[in-house]
């Protein structure tokens, strides 16, 4: 019997314990506080996030499907409109899309990077796109340089981020986060930068849509939320002026992201690190490592190998029964889930993003990873991948 067990994208004690005492620290400032809702932290989290980023703006929610629903109602999209995403993302930007309204149109990725293909996309527009919604995908940007070229001519059309996984990530476009007119991400305690719960930010330049996504996130109401910060909450209550939703980011959570956020770029550099050494591990193995374009740089939520097709599912069942939490993210591809099968998805929609659901492995590369286990994923990794030949 195996005494590893290792978890596919963070180690939850470890990520407790690897910054106890800021993240202790922070919570009982709260508490003692009694600054549940729009407290401080929330705003100062907002700030940081959104400089890390390189935007100017950051408004902290519920989570990065929250976030993705919220820029769309941010732009007024729904009814009529037709919103062009990819069928990659765990559901979060088709459910979004669904939850606004509006109709859901997907293309198919690039089979080296598995981020939108600017091509398909070209192809997909019609008169009634509204947005775009692009995922940097397992944490590498998207070619946004060619997804702007596409969009060049069409100025009513607005262009999101889904940068769930891949906070801190660089193109020669620029940081994930900055790169469109609104961008989405989650800071679910499994993701890169993590909260101990679930919650996401919306980043933008655009000074209008920030101050709508404050009215979307809290009701729908005209009135900026209480932040603690402030001497008295400014009530210039307008009402309900935007179709709204109650996302707010809980205070206790933002206080846990902050200190999370002060150690991104160690927790990213370990993710590299560690990518680095599954690369040169596995070069000689029968698969396809992670390809980064020259100018970019990675996240790794996951690393994600291709294998072949035929291989796969005993691959991951192997190294499961090793300990190690190997997965396939994310299968299946929106279009073959059974919600969307009944409302005209099938396979053979999507060739690109199918085969890669098909082959695709995903192994453990977190921060939390010790190097006794970083060589247990490679022993074992090498010997499954090699005995199925
Ligand atoms: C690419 C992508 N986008 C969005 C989300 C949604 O994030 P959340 O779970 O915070 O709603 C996920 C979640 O895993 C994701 O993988």
């Amino acid at each position: 019997m195996n005494t590893y067990h290792i978890p596919a994208v963070y180690h939850p004690k470890r990520h407790y314990q690897r910054d106890k005492q800021e993240i202790d620290a922070a919570i009982w400032g709260v508490l003692d506080r009694g600054a549940f809702v729009m407290g401080r932290e929330v705003a100062a989290f907002e700030r940081e996030f959104s400089a890390y980023c390189q935007a100017a703006y950051g408004v902290a929610v519920t989570s990065g499907t929250a976030a993705l629903h919220i820029a769309l109602l941010t732009a007024e999209i729904g009814p009529g409109d037709e919103v062009i995403g990819v069928a990659t993302a765990d559901k979060a930007i088709s459910l979004a899309v669904e939850n606004a309204g509006a109709d859901l149109k997907w293309v198919d990725i690039d089979q080296q990077t598995f981020n939108m293909d600017p091509n398909a996309l070209q192809a997909a527009l019609t008169p009634k796109t509204r947005a775009v919604i692009v995922a940097h995908m397992y944490g590498l940007p998207a070619d946004i340089t060619a997804i702007r070229s596409v969009l060049a001519d069409r100025k009513d059309i607005i262009l999101i981020e889904d940068g769930a996984l891949a906070i801190g990530a660089d193109s020669p476009a620029g940081r994930v986060g900055s790169l469109g007119d609104m961008a989405c991400f989650s800071i679910a305690s499994s993701k890169v930068l993590g909260c101990v719960g679930a919650g996401g930010v919306l980043t933008t330049n655009h000074e209008e849509f920030y101050v709508k996504a404050n009215w979307v996130r809290n009701y729908g109401t005209a009135s900026s939320p209480y932040k603690e910060e402030d001497p008295m909450p400014t009530r210039q209550e307008k009402g309900l002026v935007i179709r709204g939703v109650n996302e707010r980011l809980d205070t206790i959570q933002a206080a846990v992201a902050r200190v999370k956020l002060k150690h991104l770029d160690r927790d990213l550099a370990k993710r590299r690190a560690n990518a680095k050494i599954y690369d040169r591990f596995f070069s000689d193995l029968a698969c396809e490592t992670p390809y980064i374009p020259q100018g970019y740089t990675h996240s790794f939520r996951t690393y994600p190998l291709l294998v072949e097709a035929s291989i796969r599912d005993r691959c991951l069942q192997q190294l499961n029964e090793r300990g190690i939490e190997a997965g396939a993210h994310y299968i299946p591809p929106d279009h073959l889930h059974p919600y969307f099968l009944k409302r005209g998805g099938y396979r053979g929609q999507l060739p690109v993003t199918e085969e890669v659901a098909d082959r695709i492995v995903c192994l453990p590369v977190h921060q939390y990873l010790e190097s006794d286990e970083i060589a247990y994923v490679i022993h074992h990794t090498k010997e499954v991948m090699q005995s199925l030949g």
